[in-house]
């Protein structure tokens, strides 16, 4: 099984000892792994293992108890206000929930880190939405319309053309295609895999899908008790003796087999 940190000079997230506790309830201990430039990472574990406070820690959201967490080399505890939002803008986060403004069209939600981050015109940032919206397989017409207009498979298109409006380095997806029938999980992830040919992040995925692992993942991270059971590839997951990594992945179902249930 691969390590978590090895070619540390390739490394553009580097986690070391990163432990966060919400009163009693521990969240994870002395996590330690690395993400290397232009992969595209897949943390994975049962609900409620601490995936996607992890993902708020690595985007600066929410502060560790302890342990450093180095983005792009930089220790981000070290880090002035002034940078930690200079670092903000090469960074986009698609969130679990999609997290659209309610009160905004798809094109104002996706022109938002523009507005935020840049002194850019009306009309430019208007201009950029659009060809993100293009990027994300959406028409001109989709992006007139409001959240709750949206359907879900289009609400996550909407979502992941907001995280990459600033074109960052660093792209963070949270549980992208959950929810989405099979076909429209499945053209998700080769949208994924479009935009990483065309843009070339390096991603940070969460997902319980296993047909994304298999497609889009190149090394895996699997939480569990508050800890990294284990970091490969999913050919080593999956031929791993490891009784923890074993019980994941056989419990874990596909998403034809969710599909039929
Ligand atoms: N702001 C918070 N305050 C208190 N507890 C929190 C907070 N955020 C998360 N938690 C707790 O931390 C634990 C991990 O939550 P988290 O949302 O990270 O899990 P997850 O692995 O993403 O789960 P899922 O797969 O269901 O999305 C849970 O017990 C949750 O209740
Ligand atoms: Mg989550």
């Amino acid at each position: 099984m691969a390590r978590a940190d090895d070619r540390a000079g390739d490394n553009v997230i580097e986690v070391r000892g990163l432990t966060l506790s919400f009163g009693d309830k521990l969240v994870h201990r002395d996590l330690d792994f690395s993400v290397r430039r232009g992969e595209i990472l897949a943390i994975v574990g049962a609900s409620g293992c601490g995936k996607s406070t992890l993902l708020r820690e690595l985007t600066l959201l929410q502060p560790p108890d302890s342990g450093t967490v180095r983005l792009l080399g930089e220790d981000t505890a070290a880090m002035s206000p002034q940078r930690i939002l200079e670092l903000r803008r090469r960074i986009g986060v698609l969130f679990q929930n999609g997290a659209l403004f309610g009160n905004m069209t798809a094109l104002e939600n996706i022109g938002a880190p523009l507005r935020e981050h840049t002194a850019l015109s009306h009309r430019i940032i208007d201009e950029i939405a659009c060809v993100k919206l293009g990027l994300v397989g959406l028409g001109p017409e989709d992006g007139l319309l409001y959240p709750n207009q949206l359907s879900g498979g289009m609400h996550k298109r909407v979502a992941l053309a907001r995280a990459i409006a600033l074109d960052p380095g660093l792209l963070f997806l949270d549980e992208p295609t959950s929810g989405l029938d099979p076909l429209s999980a499945d053209a998700f992830d080769t949208l994924v895999l479009e935009l990483k040919a065309a843009l070339d992040p390096t991603i940070v995925l969460v997902t319980h899908d296993m047909d994304s692992l298999w497609q889009v993942a190149d090394r895996v991270i699997l939480m569990g008790e508050a800890r990294l059971l284990a970091v490969g590839t999913m050919q080593e997951m999956a031929a791993s003796g490891d009784p923890a990594v074993q019980q994941f992945f056989r419990t874990a179902r596909g998403r034809a087999a969710e599909s039929c249930r």
